[in-house]
C-alpha cells in the first residue's frame, strides 16, 4: 500500500452467495465489529437482487456497495441483463468487470470488458476491472505479457481524467478459490507491472493514483504480507469476506496506522 498517493480497497466478492436475510444477518454481525476504517474505503459486491437492502444496511458503516457484473449497452433486448445506469440508480458505487469466472463460463473477452469499463465510467460507476494469467500461462513465463494486454484492452479509449476511477484488480487464476495465494512477492511484482503499463499509457500522476487490488485466496492470516507490497493497495476478496470475523481481519490488516 502507498496511501499517500492512493486510496487503499478492500472489496468483498460474494459471488453467487447469500440472499436477502443472510445478507442481514451479515450486517447484524459485522456492525458491532467493523468500527470506522479510517485508511481504507470498504467494499461489498453482491448479487443485483441483495443491491437494494444492502445499500440500505451497509449505510451506517460506511460499507459501499458493489456489483459483480453489467451489461455494455445502456437499454434493449437482453434478457436477464443489468445496465450500469440501473445499477448507479440502486445506489451501487462499484461494478466488477471481466472476472474470471465471467471469462470462463459467460464468454467474457477483452473487448466486452472494455466495452463494459466504458459503461460503467459512462453511468459513474467505479469498475473494479479484474485481470490474471493462468497456471499454464504462468508456466509458460507469458504473465506479463498477458497481464499487459488485457490492461490495455481494457482501458483502450479510456481517458485520462477517467482513470481516477477506475480499479485494476490483479486475479491469478490459480488463486481463486483454491486456497493457493500467490507469494507477496509474485502479487507485488505483477502489480507493479500493472502500474508500469498505466504510466506508459497515462503518464507517471495517473500511474500513481490508482488503487491496484490484489485477490485470490486473500484471508486474514495473508492480507498483511500482501498488502505490505507497495503496489498491493487493497484486496478484491471471495470466500473470506462471507464471514464477518475474517473480513474484519483484513479490513483491519489494511486499517494499520
Ligand atoms: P477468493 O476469490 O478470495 O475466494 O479466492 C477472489 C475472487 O474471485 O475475487
Amino acid at each position: 500500500m502507498n496511501r499517500r498517493y492512493r486510496k487503499t480497497i478492500i472489496a468483498g466478492n460474494w459471488k453467487m452467495n447469500k440472499t436477502i436475510s443472510e445478507t442481514r444477518a451479515f450486517a447484524e454481525e459485522i456492525k458491532p465489529l467493523i468500527g470506522r476504517p479510517k485508511w481504507c474505503e470498504v467494499v461489498l459486491c453482491v448479487p443485483f437482487v441483495n443491491i437494494p437492502s444492502a445499500v440500505r444496511l451497509f449505510k451506517d458503516c460506511r460499507i459501499s456497495i458493489g456489483a459483480e457484473n453489467c451489461h455494455y449497452e445502456s437499454h434493449g433486448a437482453y434478457t436477464g441483463e443489468v445496465t450500469a445506469e440501473m445499477l448507479k440508480e440502486a445506489g451501487v458505487k462499484y461494478v466488477i468487470i471481466g472476472h474470471s469466472e465471467r471469462r470462463q463460463y459467460y464468454n467474457e473477452t477483452d473487448i466486452t470488458v472494455n466495452k463494459k469499463v466504458h459503461a460503467a465510467l459512462e453511468a459513474g460507476l467505479y469498475p473494479i476491472v479484474c485481470v490474471g494469467e493462468s497456471l499454464e500461462q504462468r508456466e509458460l513465463g507469458v504473465t506479463m505479457e498477458l497481464i499487459t494486454y488485457q490492461v490495455k484492452a481494457a482501458l483502450s479509449g479510456v481517458p485520462a481524467d477517467k482513470m481516477r476511477h477506475v480499479v485494476i484488480a490483479y486475479e491469478p487464476i490459480w488463486a481463486i478459490g483454491t486456497g493457493r495465494t500467490a507469494t507477496a512477492q509474485q502479487a507485488g511484482e505483477v502489480c507493479e507491472g500493472i502500474r508500469a503499463v498505466i504510466r506508459k499509457l497515462y503518464g507517471a500522476r495517473v500511474a500513481r493514483a490508482v488503487t491496484i487490488q490484489y485477490g485470490g485466496s486473500m484471508n486474514a492470516d495473508n492480507a498483511e504480507e500482501l498488502l505490505a507490497q507497495p503496489d498491493v493497495d487493497g484486496g478484491l476478496i471471495g470466500g473470506a469476506s462471507l464471514k464477518p470475523a475474517s473480513f474484519v481481519q483484513i479490513i483491519n490488516a489494511a486499517n494499520q496506522e
